[in-house]
């Protein structure tokens, strides 16, 4: 214990802690990192990488990548949620987001995911960009490869634009939502938060209500559940259901009480707005009174349904404030592992070993 009636000694000590101090600023990264994370980067060593170049989609990919995502991800969350939270892997690699529609989750979720990583991100302002000259995006692309990029992070609303982009480049492409076509890191956290509370998803039994037809969050989780082995069933109005959904595997309903009653999970869809070009229902106060899940409807579904929510939520139409916020809903769960799996996805897709 420090003497305080020394004052020689307590400027020894303090001199000394304050050298410490920056000591480790200076190379306390390699301390960390050799030290504390071994194990991890001794896993991260031994991971393969992912077959393809590009994340573009669940629909077609391999049960083994499937898999290798989801248990690599597993192994991100423990990195994350410890105190320090970085790890060296992507020290040398630049990640660039180029988003064509607006994000608070996706691109932030990214943007933390790579940093965790040690990569380098930035992020395309668009209006700002040369895009508002009307250079096109296969153009603005093959520009930010030019700069030494190792992967792309693209939202657009046309369905197939990270795949254009994808035959175009070398880099790895990731799509982070294309028109209503994918959403695959979304299909991926949705997927891996469900094996959080269900150790297997075969024959598990998930109910999607809203906007089926204009969602790629509803496309990449029925992909990524019937991959698994799991049963999905659509639910929303007639209007908003896409014709030959059931090709997927997914079988549709249009009442939601009767839907949800034997679910394990209740997956909520917003409403996409800045999609439908018509109205689809009259109203949407009918909407919430038909399709929107409240305490009252979710009362008669299971005791431990699990109910989830992509967001952006609109509260009181997709669902109750009161539904959000119960503890039966794990939405935030939701984001704190879109982390996880997107640590994964970039590690598997510019680290591991090829
Ligand atoms: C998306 O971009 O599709 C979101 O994650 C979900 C939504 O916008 O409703």
């Amino acid at each position: 214990m420090l003497d305080i009636f020394c004052p020689t000694k307590y400027i020894i000590v303090a001199t000394a802690a304050v050298i410490r101090i920056n000591v480790t600023r200076r190379f306390g990264f390699i301390h960390i990192y050799d030290i504390i994370y071994d194990d991890e980067i001794q896993l991260m060593n031994s991971v393969k990488s992912l077959k393809t170049k590009d994340l573009l989609g669940l629909q077609g990919m391999s049960l083994e990548d499937l898999n290798l995502i989801l248990k690599t991800a597993h192994s991100m969350k423990e990195i994350f949620t410890r105190p320090v939270k970085r790890v060296p892997p992507l020290l040398a690699k630049n990640i660039v987001t180029l988003f064509y529609e607006p994000s608070t989750r996706t691109r932030t979720s990214f943007h933390t995911a790579a940093k965790m990583l040690s990569a380098s991100t930035q992020s395309v302002a668009l209006s700002t960009s040369s895009v508002a000259k009307g250079e096109t995006l296969i153009d603005t692309c093959k520009n930010i490869e030019a700069m030494g990029v190792d992967a792309l992070i693209i939202r657009h609303s046309m369905a197939g634009a990270p795949h254009l982009v994808a035959k175009n480049i070398k880099a790895s492409v990731i799509n982070a939502g294309d028109g209503f076509n994918e959403h695959p890191t979304q299909g991926l956290l949705d997927i891996f938060t469900m094996l959080e509370k269900a150790r297997t998803l075969k024959d598990k039994h998930i109910v999607i209500v809203g906007d089926i037809a204009h969602s790629r969050v509803a496309r990449s989780d029925i992909w990524g559940l019937r991959a698994l082995g799991a049963k999905v069933t659509v639910v929303g109005p007639p209007s908003l259901m896409p014709k030959d959904i059931e090709k997927t595997g997914a079988v549709v309903s249009y009442d939601i009480d009767k839907a949800i009653k034997d679910a394990d999970f209740i997956n909520v869809l917003r409403i996409q707005k800045e999609r439908q070009k018509i109205g689809y229902f009259p109203s949407i106060e009918e909407y919430a009174q038909l399709y929107g899940l409240n305490s009252e409807r979710l009362s008669r579904a299971k005791k431990d349904v699990v109910v989830m929510h992509p967001g952006p939520i609109n509260r009181g139409v997709e669902m109750t404030s009161e539904v959000a916020d119960s503890l039966q809903s794990v939405i935030l769960e939701q984001v704190t592992n879109g982390v996880a799996v997107r640590m994964a996805v970039l590690f598997l897709l510019l680290g591991g070993k090829k």
